[in-house]
């Protein structure tokens, strides 16, 4: 049996979330509630993908094209419940095979689950396959009746409950599995006469197993796959179990972990073995990390590529690639367009954009390298600035192989320093400095002797100066 088709119901308001942004589109580890639930299920690798969505339909429609291109997307006007929405889904899709529907705002769902269900669905030739777990606080959830052979009769909503069946703890996920032809053959006799006025999808199971059909309860062990995001406090409360999902398995693959509970790795990035992630660091987005790299404290890594045994200590990182052995931080600011090659050093206070940095070249202390490409074994003086924006227009910066900038440059740009040159330390670099050469972009100093005691007597510098009879101070 194959998995034909499956149903993602994502049209809810989501009006506890209190937002702006459709509850579905609400991020945790790096992905929308929407997002995780896709990402579990095409590991199924399903023929068809139906998503139902609803509120904020055109913010869903963008992002589902987006992250799921082939999935078709199905409009539901008005809330009608979750069995309106499945027959809306169901609409023209021919029924065959296997189908599997789920809500959109089960963000721990993982692919394994879904799988088990199916294996047990369709290893018995059920009708309907139920994906169930004993939670500890059922309130909320439609409760599991299991007859005397432990069969599933029917499912109870929360609201539709007496007061023994709310005390039985196992609920239904949300989550079935059902066969095509006998769930496209029962949606249709589904009633509203319950406590919403909704046409509940639950309620097909009891029609199913009324016409005869074979239903399986699958009981799952960790209730916490399948928690719903209803409100804020909920979707933290899922974002800290993803977390320590998420570290468990990196720590279980070798990756040393110093607190785990300030450590958030986004699912969509990757961590490699060997790699020590120190307290108060984030690796978000696609962010990859090569073993041997130590990251942190208090780091932000976001879309980066770190290569092996680099360090990156107290830094913010945007779409930086760092090289092999390269040293960040403390303090620095590497944002979208840096690469640092192996071996080389952004320092403390060091701020870079769209630029490079040869290999073994070094930028120590408090500099802005912006729009620029610096060659190898080259090193960027201290508060050295490359001017790179005029105003209106950004321009670019060369400097070669073995350069030395002095401490406290300006690099006008647009300005190219030769192989080997040097500049001298507080010099606004305007024109070109050729290969070997020293540009002084400087006034000369001149000390006018003897200013302090003519001009600032009684003072305690003059004091200071005058211990001294020398002839400069007589001038
Ligand atoms: C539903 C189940 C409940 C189960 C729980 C698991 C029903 C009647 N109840 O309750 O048994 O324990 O999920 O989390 O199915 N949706 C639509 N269109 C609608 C209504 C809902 O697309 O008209 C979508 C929602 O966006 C959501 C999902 O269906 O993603 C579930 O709806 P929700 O209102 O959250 O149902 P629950 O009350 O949680
Ligand atoms: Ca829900």
């Amino acid at each position: 049996m194959s998995l034909e088709t499956v149903v993602i119901l994502a049209a809810g308001e989501g009006t506890r979330m209190k937002s702006s942004t459709p509850k579905v589109l609400h991020t945790i580890s790096g992905r929308t509630l929407v997002g995780h639930v896709i990402n579990a299920v095409q590991e199924l690798a399903p023929k068809h993908l139906r998503i139902v969505v609803g509120a904020g339909r055109e913010k869903v429609e963008a992002h589902v094209a987006e992250i799921a291109p082939h999935a078709v997307t199905v409009f539901q006007e008005k809330r009608g419940g979750t069995g309106h929405a499945t027959q809306l889904a169901l609409d023209g899709l021919k029924p065959t095979g296997t189908i599997l529907i789920l809500a959109g705002d089960t963000p721990m769902l993982t692919g394994a689950s879904l799988s088990q269900l199916l294996e047990h669905h369709h290893a018995g030739g059920f009708t309907a396959s139920v994906m169930t777990a004993e939670h500890p606080d059922p309130t909320g959830y439609g409760r599991i009746i299991r007859g005397d052979d432990e069969s599933l009769i029917r499912i109870v909503e929360e609201r539709d409950a007496d007061e023994v069946q709310k005390e039985i703890y196992e609920v239904n996920s949300g989550v079935y599995a059902f066969d095509a032809v006998k769930l496209a053959g029962a949606i249709g006799k589904l009633k509203n006469d319950n406590s919403q006025g909704e046409l509940y999808l639950t309620d097909v199971i009891e029609i199913l197993r009324n016409e005869g059909g074979t239903i399986a309860p699958v009981l799952i062990e960790d209730f916490i796959e399948i928690l719903g995001v209803n409100d804020r406090v909920q979707l933290a409360e899922s974002a800290s179990l993803l977390r320590d999902r998420i570290n468990e398995d990196l720590m279980r693959a070798g990756v040393t972990i110093v607190d785990p509970l300030s450590t958030w790795v986004d699912s969509t990035a990757k961590v490699a073995q060997d790699v020590i992630l120190m307290p108060g660091t984030a690796i978000t987005g696609k962010t990859t990390v090569a073993s041997g790299a130590v990251i942190g404290p208090r780091t932000t890594l976001h879309d980066c590529t770190v290569a092996q045994s680099a360090r990156v200590l107290e830094s913010h990182c945007t779409e930086a690639i760092i090289g092999e052995g390269a040293n960040v931080g403390p303090f620095t600011f590497l944002r979208p367009g840096t690469k640092l090659l192996a071996g080389s050093k952004a320092g403390a206070y060091v701020e870079m954009k769209n630029a490079t940095l040869g290999e073994g070249s070094k930028v120590p202390h408090l500099s802005y390298v912006g729009d620029a490409v610096i060659g190898e074994g080259s090193n960027i003086g201290a508060a050295t600035i490359f001017v790179n924006y005029d105003g209106v227009e950004k321009h670019y910066t060369v400097v070669g192989d073995h350069v030395r900038i002095g401490s406290d440059s300006m690099l006008v740009a647009p300005v190219t320093i030769g192989d080997g040159a040097y500049t001298a330390a507080g010099s606004v670099i305007t024109e070109d400095v050729p290969a070997g050469a020293m540009g002084v972009g400087r006034a000369k100093q001149r000390n006018v002797i003897g200013w302090v005691l003519r001009k600032r007597p009684g003072t305690k510098s003059a004091e200071a100066a005058s211990r001294h009879s020398s002839d400069e101070q007589k001038g």
